[in-house]
């Protein structure tokens, strides 16, 4: 089991969901203007909602926080119901009222993007907050294996395994080509969550806790206190034991 890596292990998705919703909401409530780096996909969604909940109840206010878009498909058209953005604004921006975001531009040509997004981040001091899912060959964000650590925001070619992921949120062809934030840039982020839910993540999470750090699995190059994997007891299912300090009920 890694030692550098902070385990907080959950009964289910939904604990998995609070813990990193009071995650969240206490880094807001002792910063105040977080800036947050927003994976879409499944995982996060139950978090998402949590969140909601608790702005929507006036128990949480999240008006100072910058949402940062994560990734995105290449070559939609814009709008795009089917954009990673037009997701992130569904489940995140929109409910929990969120008015300062960065996104990858769809109607510039992709370096421009990549060079926009990179510098606008800059320009806000970079990622407090990662909120990230664990891709099933590792990947984080579409940074899709091999990515190094300075792997930088640009266009990539999703592999096989990925677009078979994303497979089912499209009725025609899978998007090919993506857009993502770079490896240096999810890997500088002050503090990153890791939300791991659900046996079909088992496997990923085995070589995310027990394999050597290499650009091969690129979530495995997440390391340090900073660092939280938040997963719940069917991803961790035979896992083997982790180190005791590690792993908070
Ligand atoms: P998921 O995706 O949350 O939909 O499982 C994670 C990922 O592939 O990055």
């Amino acid at each position: 089991m890694r030692p550098d890596l902070t385990l907080q292990a959950q009964p289910d998705a939904g604990a998995v969901a609070r813990a990193a919703a009071d995650h969240i909401a206490a880094r807001v409530r002792a910063r105040g203007n977080l800036t947050v780096l927003v994976a879409t996909g499944s995982t996060p969604m139950a978090t998402y909602a949590e969140l909601a909940r608790r702005v929507q109840a006036g128990t949480l206010d999240l008006s100072r926080v910058t949402a940062v878009q994560l990734d995105e498909y290449q070559g939609l058209s814009d709008p795009d119901p089917r954009s990673l953005w037009e997701w992130m604004d569904r489940s995140f921006v929109a409910p929990l009222r969120i008015t300062r975001t960065v996104r990858f531009d769809p109607r510039a040509a992709p370096q421009d993007t990549c060079r926009d997004y990179d510098a606008a981040v800059a320009a806000i001091g970079g990622i407090d907050l990662a909120i990230l899912g664990l891709g099933l060959n590792g990947h984080l964000g579409f940074n899709e294996p091999p990515s190094p650590a300075d792997a930088p925001t640009r266009t990539v070619t999703l592999t096989p395994a990925s677009l078979e992921s994303n497979r089912v949120y499209w009725d025609t062809d899978v998007p090919t080509q993506a857009l993502t934030a770079g490896m240096e840039v999810i890997l500088a982020a002050r503090s990153t969550l890791l939300l791991v839910t659900g046996a079909s993540k088992r496997a990923a999470l085995g070589r995310l806790l027990t394999g050597p750090p290499s650009p091969d699995f690129p979530a495995s190059l997440l390391s340090g206190e900073a660092v939280t994997v938040l997963a719940d007891r069917a991803a961790l299912e035979g896992q083997g034991p982790a180190p005791v300090s590690a792993v908070r009920a």
